[in-house]
């Protein structure tokens, strides 16, 4: 009996411990199963401190079904970076399973650089949190712009401070940035091209006759008689005024020909701009140009050329300003072109409309024209200090 009762009972205890397997096994099939379908709620994380078990109240479920509806990422780290939370999105984003995301390091999705920029983040984080962009490496290998809204959340009884962020895929936004971009540039293309013909015909043709019609008004007021003085004088204040048209027609198509420059060099066309600024409008203009002695790209010569008329026209146009200040300086490796007004300054985020709504390119050109040779435009503009373009154009 008791050997028996001895080989039942060692019989007995595989089968017990193969129900507890089973018991086990299943668990973690719910487990995975939960972690799969987004339903999980608990996550345990081994750190310095001992395992720590991270736990949504059964209120928070219904945030849940709320952050899965979202078309943002959402994650919620701990302060080591290990994520304890994120939704189908997120885990779209960076290609990679939910449950492969759940537990893991938010790092393995970053640059060194990130990772730094991240840990600075997370260290000095403010309440009202912290915005952020960032390069996501997902796991085909394929980088996903995100702009990356960061926020400690409260700790909820938790021994370390957990985040909230909310991941934007930036992709489809940066596309229409690019599209927009080649867009403004084939408009500001457009325009220069544009130009040159006017230029042409306004050299070629108007001032052509405009000199002819200045040699014939010549010959008549020479051929009038003394004794018709009131009508040579008439003749003569013609012939004058003719001169004055075809000066500023000259002026004019100028302006428009990039090809003033390439004859007269930047420092020269600037000075010429500037007296003529001051001039026509009776703004003071003051102009500190570094001797430009050695020449620039012709393209940057052209970019600073057409920034300044453009600048300058939107502080006859809109400005008020008595007085201007425009310096071209070349600092290490870069030139810089500041045009300051004391003007009535402006909204850089709403720039008051025209009535007419025509125009409104100015600003836009500038940008794209400071782009397109690698340069910044930045614009600073408030009441009482008037407005600072600065264009700062890397050289060679
Ligand atoms: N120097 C300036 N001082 C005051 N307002 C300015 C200045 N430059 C630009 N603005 C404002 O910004 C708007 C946009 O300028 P811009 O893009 O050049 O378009 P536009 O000159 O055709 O109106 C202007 O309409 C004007 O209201
Ligand atoms: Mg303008």
């Amino acid at each position: 009996m008791n050997t028996n009762r001895q080989k039942s009972s060692a019989r007995a205890a595989p089968t017990g411990k193969l129900a507890g397997l089973t018991a086990r096994l299943a668990e973690a099939e719910a487990t995975l199963r939960a972690i799969r379908t987004g339903e999980v709620d608990t996550v345990m994380v081994a750190g310095k401190e001992g395992s720590q078990v991270f736990t949504l109240d059964g209120a928070e479920h219904a945030y849940r079904v709320l952050i899965e509806s979202m078309n943002e990422g959402a994650l919620m780290l701990t302060a080591d970076k290990t994520i304890l939370f994120a939704n189908q999105c997120f885990a779209r984003m960076v290609k990679c399973p939910l449950e492969q995301v759940t537990g893991s390091s938010f790092r393995r999705f970053l640059s060194d650089a990130d990772r730094a920029t991240l840990k600075r983040l997370l260290k000095r984080s403010h309440p009202s949190g912290a915005k952020i962009q960032m390069l996501l490496h997902a796991s085909n290998e394929i980088q996903v712009p995100a702009h990356l809204s960061i926020r400690p959340l409260a700790r909820n009884g938790f021994k370390s401070a957990t985040f909230g962020i909310v991941v934007t895929d930036m992709t489809e936004a940066r596309l229409n940035e690019e599209r927009l971009r080649a867009l403004t540039h084939r408009v500001v293309q457009a325009q220069e091209a544009e130009r040159g013909r006017v230029a042409l015909d306004l050299h070629d043709h108007i001032t052509q006759l405009l000199c002819a019609v200045l040699v014939r008004s010549q010959t008549l007021a020479d051929q009038l008689p003394a004794r018709e003085g009131p009508l040579k004088r008439e003749a003569l204040q013609l012939r004058k005024l003719l001169g004055q048209t075809a000066d500023e027609v000259e002026r004019i198509s100028r302006n428009l020909r990039p090809g003033v420059l390439e004859q007269l060099g930047l420092g020269m066309v600037l000075r010429e701009t500037s007296t003529e600024f001051a001039r026509r409008t009776g703004v003071s203009l003051k102009l500190s140009c570094v001797s430009l002695t050695m020449r620039l790209p012709g393209d940057i010569e052209l970019t600073l050329y057409r920034i300044l008329q453009e600048a300058l026209q939107n502080v006859a146009l809109h400005a008020r300003a008595r007085h201007v200040k425009v310096s071209l300086t070349k600092l290490d490796g870069r030139v810089q072109l500041v045009i300051h007004d004391d003007g009535i300054s402006f909204d850089l985020e709403h720039p008051p409309a025209r009535p007419s709504k025509q125009g409104q390119l100015g600003l836009l050109s500038m940008r794209e024209r400071a782009a397109y040779v690698g340069g910044t435009l930045s614009i600073r503009s408030a009441p009482g200090q008037g407005t600072t373009l600065t264009v700062q154009i890397p050289l060679g």
